[in-house]
C-alpha cells in the first residue's frame, strides 16, 4: 500500500488534498494522470451502462438539495455511525472500527457511545439562521429519485428503465483512512433501476451479473473480488436486500461496491413528503403502480484504488527489478508514448514529433517522452501503465519503421510508420 501511495504521488496520479498546507483529513486531489484514469473509468462505465443500452437515462443533479429531501429519506435521523470520544485527548473513533476499550492514541477512557450523523452541513444564502442549513449530498441517488417524475413526464420511458448518474458525494467520516478508500469527499457512479414490484428478484440477479462483467473489463483482479450477502442487521435503513462486492485490499477484505434492493422506499417517502404522485402507469396493461428499485452503486475512488492495486506488478527484466502497472489499454492514462531514441538529434526528433502528432490526433491519450535515456523512459512509462512505447531510431530514417515495445513482455516489434495508426486501432480494439 505504501509503495502504491508513493507511486501515485510521485507519478502525478493522486496528491494529498491541500498538500502545501499540510493536507486536509479525508481529502485527496487527483493530478494530471489520475484525472485521465478517472475519466477513462467513467467513460467505460457510461458506455457499458448507458451508451450501449436503450433503457437508461443520464442525470446530473445538483449537489445541494432541499433539506426536506434528507428528512424524507431518513438520512437526517439514521445516516449515522456509532462514535466514542476519548475523555482525555478528545479524539473520536468509530466504535465498530475499534479493537480495544481504551483510546489507541493516549490510552484514555472513552465517554458514552453516541450516534454521529455523517452528513456534511453547510449554509445557503446571506441570512444565517436554522432555515439556511442544508447538506452536501451523502449519496448521488436522491438526485435521481427526486427527478423520477420529471424523467417519466419528459422522456416517456417504458418499464423497466434506469437513471444513471456520476457525481460527488460527501460524508463527514469519523475516521477517514486507508488512502482513497474512506474519504470525506468522493465520487459515486450510481444507477437506480425501476422495475415492476413482481420482477425485482430477476433484475437483482441480472444487475449482479452486469456489475461483475464491468468489474472484470476494467482490470480489477477477480481473484480478489468477493460477493457477500449482507444480513438484515448490517443493511442500510432503506434496503431489503444487499449484496456487497468486496475486494482484498492490503488492509483487509472490504467493500468496493454495493447492490441494493431499495423496494419502493424512496419514491414512497418522497411522494408522502412532497405530496406529489411518484408512480408509473403502464398504458398497455392499464396498470398504475409505484416501481421498485434495484440500485447498483459504485464508488469511483475505490474503483481507482482497486484497479491500481490489481495492476501493480513487480517482475525482473535483465536481472533488474522493475515495477509496472498492468492496466488495460482503455483505462491507462496514456495508451502509448512516443520518443526519439536520442534527445538532441533533430533528424530523429523531427520524425518523432510527426509520429506523435499523428497518434495524438487519433488516440488523444498519447505521451511525448524525451526525458533521460531510453531505459529511464521505459521505466517511467511502465510505472504509469503505458501499454506501448514507440521509439524512432536511426534505422527509422532508412526504412521508415519504428520500434513498438510491449509494456508487459518488453518485446519490441518493428512497424512501418504508415501502418502505425491501423496497427494500434487493431490492437486497442482487440
Ligand atoms: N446510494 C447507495 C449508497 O450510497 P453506500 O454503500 O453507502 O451506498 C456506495 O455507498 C459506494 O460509495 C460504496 O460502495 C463505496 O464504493 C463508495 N463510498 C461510500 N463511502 C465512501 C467513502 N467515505 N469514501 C470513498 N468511497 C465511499
Amino acid at each position: 500500500m505504501e509503495q502504491l501511495v508513493s507511486l501515485a504521488k510521485r507519478r502525478g496520479f493522486i496528491y494529498p488534498g491541500s498538500d502545501i498546507y499540510g493536507g486536509l483529513a479525508g481529502t485527496y486531489d487527483y493530478g494530471p494522470l489520475g484525472v485521465v484514469l478517472k475519466n477513462n473509468i467513467k467513460k467505460s462505465w457510461i458506455e457499458k451502462f448507458v451508451g450501449t443500452r436503450e433503457d437508461m437515462y443520464l442525470m446530473d443533479a445538483a449537489i445541494l438539495m432541499n433539506p426536506q429531501v434528507w428528512q424524507a429519506t431518513g438520512h437526517a435521523d439514521h445516516f449515522s455511525d456509532p462514535m466514542v470520544e476519548c475523555i482525555k485527548c478528545k479524539k473520536r473513533y468509530r466504535t465498530d472500527q475499534l479493537d480495544g476499550t481504551t483510546c489507541p492514541s493516549c490510552g484514555g477512557a472513552f465517554g458514552p457511545e453516541r450516534q454521529f450523523n455523517m452528513m456534511l452541513e453547510t449554509k445557503m444564502g446571506a441570512v444565517e439562521d436554522s432555515a439556511s442549513v442544508t447538506y452536501l449530498r451523502p449519496e448521488t441517488a436522491q438526485g435521481m429519485f427526486v427527478n423520477f417524475k420529471n424523467v417519466v413526464d419528459t422522456m416517456a420511458p417504458k418499464m423497466p428503465f434506469g437513471m444513471a448518474q456520476i457525481g460527488k458525494a460527501f460524508r463527514n467520516e469519523i475516521t477517514p483512512r486507508d488512502f482513497i478508500f474512506r474519504v470525506r469527499e468522493f465520487e459515486q457512479m450510481e444507477i437506480e433501476y425501476f422495475v415492476h414490484p413482481d420482477e425485482w428478484e430477476r433484475y437483482f440477479n441480472y444487475w449482479k451479473d452486469e456489475m461483475m462483467e464491468w468489474i472484470e473489463s476494467i482490470g480489477i483482479d477477480m481473484n480478489r473480488l468477493h460477493d457477500v450477502e449482507i444480513g438484515p442487521d448490517d443493511r442500510a435503513h432503506y434496503s431489503a436486500r444487499t449484496v456487497d462486492f468486496e475486494f482484498d485490499y492490503p488492509f483487509g477484505q472490504k467493500e468496493l461496491y454495493g447492490l441494493a434492493y431499495r423496494g419502493d422506499y424512496d419514491l414512497t417517502k418522497h411522494a408522502t413528503a412532497s405530496k406529489q404522485k411518484l408512480q408509473y402507469t403502464d398504458q398497455e396493461k392499464n396498470e398504475t403502480f409505484v416501481p421498485h428499485v434495484i440500485e447498483p452503486s459504485f464508488g469511483l475512488d475505490r474503483t481507482v484504488l482497486a484497479i491500481l492495486l490489481s495492476a501493480y506488478t513487480v517482475d525482473t527484466v535483465n536481472d533488474e527489478e522493475r515495477t509496472y502497472l498492468n492496466l488495460p489499454a482503455h483505462i491507462a492514462p496514456f495508451q502509448m508514448a512516443v520518443s526519439p531514441l536520442l534527445k538532441n538529434k533533430p533528424e530523429l526528433t523531427d520524425v518523432a514529433r510527426r509520429v506523435f502528432r499523428t497518434l495524438k490526433d487519433t488516440f488523444h491519450n498519447v505521451a511525448w517522452d524525451d526525458n533521460g535515456n531510453i531505459g529511464k523512459r521505459y521505466r517511467r512509462q511502465d510505472e504509469i501503465g503505458t501499454p506501448y512505447c514507440v521509439v524512432i531510431d536511426f534505422e527509422t530514417l532508412d526504412d521508415g519503421m519504428v520500434s513498438v515495445r510491449d509494456r508487459n513482455t518488453t518485446e519490441q516489434t518493428r512497424i512501418a510508420i504508415d501502418d502505425l495508426v491501423q496497427h494500434f486501432i487493431n490492437v486497442l480494439t482487440q
